[in-house]
């Protein structure tokens, strides 16, 4: 399959996500059986890992979407990421961040630092996909989905250039001319 110049092919089939995503809902249900949890879905990406996984909990919980903004700091800091569009008070709450794919992990550490200093009583990640690098510098993630090699994928909310979060598999992608 094409997406613009890059050449993808199938990766994880959506009746075996749909599985995993089932038995992580399952998980939280046993873990979770006594509190009411908030998921913190992080925009864009993980829009239909979170709502299908909100189809399976049976605990009663809630569910908020924030962004993670990207803007140019100081030349000495950098790119500066901060959590945006949380209205309501985190403080006392037990919160379940919802990720799409862990990669270097400098995301999910930035979210989790912000989370703490926000007064939640409670923090734990969830990530549908966690990639090698992530495993390697151990970055804390709770509940987690597949793991993955080094590898661009796309698709079940996954992008490239804005392209292929609708399709219902996640995708690898390969190279145009495999030898
Ligand atoms: P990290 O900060 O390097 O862990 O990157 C996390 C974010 O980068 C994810 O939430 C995704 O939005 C994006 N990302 C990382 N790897 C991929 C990929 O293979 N496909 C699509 N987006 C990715």
């Amino acid at each position: 399959m094409k997406v613009k110049d890059l050449e993808f092919k199938k990766l994880i089939p959506a009746d075996k996500i749909e599985k995993k995503v089932a038995a992580l809902a399952k998980q939280i249900d046993k873990d979770y059986h006594d509190r009411t949890p908030t998921f913190l879905s992080i925009l864009n990406g993980s829009f239909m890992f979170a709502s299908d996984l909100m189809k399976h909990l049976t605990i009663p919980c809630r569910i908020s979407f924030v962004k993670v903004s990207s803007y140019s700091g100081t030349a000495s800091t950098g790119q500066v990421k901060t959590l945006i569009g949380h209205e309501e008070s985190l403080f006392g709450l037990d919160i379940i961040v919802v990720e799409d794919i862990v990669d270097s992990g400098l995301t999910l550490q930035k979210i989790m630092e912000d989370l703490k200093g926000l007064g939640a009583k409670s923090v734990e990640a969830m990530a549908l996909l966690r990639k090698q690098e992530a495993r390697e510098k151990n970055i804390q993630v709770k509940y987690v989905g597949f793991e993955l090699d080094d590898e661009f994928v796309l698709g079940y909310g996954l992008d490239y250039d804005g392209l292929g979060r609708n399709l219902p598999e996640i995708y690898k992608q390969v190279p145009a001319n495999p030898k």
